[in-house]
């Protein structure tokens, strides 16, 4: 007969995903992660990843209508199959529910009054888990660009269960970081809700100025 499993909540306490494995052991990775992304939507989303990119355009006007726990489930869980430096993970999500932190952090983000958005997180770098054995600043660097693309692939994931977002970079980091109560620094905070209005997305720059071969 094999060890008992302890079933232990695999979820931090004030974040409880809507659907959750009958048994979970903490054990095994990426249980919940691979739950949630495999469950199935509340609605239709757009499962498309190039249509999602070709429509993604950044919101600033959120309408009131609150996101459902099983999408945010998705885009928690869609930030973490990001790659990270040595598979370390070195970002933290710090998910902001009261009123009065978004109100707080409206101010610490240079006074953006969308930051008082439905649903918003924000990423820290947290370049101590990553265990490389190389210099501080290098490890700081893999820590940025790892809580960054997690923030990006949550903007994605976003878009495609038909929500829409803000990616924040103006803020105050200390401020932030008294916010949340983290000495963690901040990367970014991510805004997102569904649009008051859906806009086209903006336009870019030819690609012909954007790529530079080199042979
Ligand atoms: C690094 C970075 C920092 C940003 N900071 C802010 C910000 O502080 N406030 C804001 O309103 N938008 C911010 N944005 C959003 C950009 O303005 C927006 O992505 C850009 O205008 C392109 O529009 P799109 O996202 O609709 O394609 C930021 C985006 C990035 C990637």
């Amino acid at each position: 007969m094999g060890e008992e499993i302890k079933h232990e909540k695999i979820y931090p306490l004030g974040y409880e995903p809507e659907n959750t494995p009958d048994s979970s052991d903490p054990n095994i990775r990426n249980q919940l992660i691979d739950f949630i992304l495999k469950s199935g939507p509340s609605e239709v989303i757009d499962t498309d990843l190039f249509a999602v990119m070709a429509k993604r355009r950044s919101t600033r006007k959120f309408s009131n209508k609150p996101v459902e726990t099983t999408k945010i489930d998705k885009i928690i869980a869609a930030a973490d199959t990001a790659p990270t430096a040595g598979n370390y993970q070195g970002f933290e999500i710090f998910y902001v529910k009261s009123t009065e932190k978004k109100k707080l952090l409206v101010d610490a983000c240079n006074k953006q009054p969308y930051v008082n958005a439905p649903v918003v997180f924000v990423f820290c770098k947290n370049p101590s888990r990553v265990k490389l054995d190389f210099p501080e600043h290098i490890l700081k660097k893999f820590a940025i660009q790892d809580a960054t693309l997690a923030a990006g692939y949550s903007q994605l994931a976003a878009q495609a269960l038909g929500l829409s977002s803000i990616w924040i970079g103006m803020f105050d980091e200390q401020k932030v970081m008294d916010v949340i109560g983290t000495d963690l620094v901040p990367s970014s905070v991510l805004c997102i809700g569904y649009p008051e209005q859906t806009k086209f997305p903006k336009p870019r720059r030819n690609l012909k100025d954007l790529v530079h071969v080199t042979w």
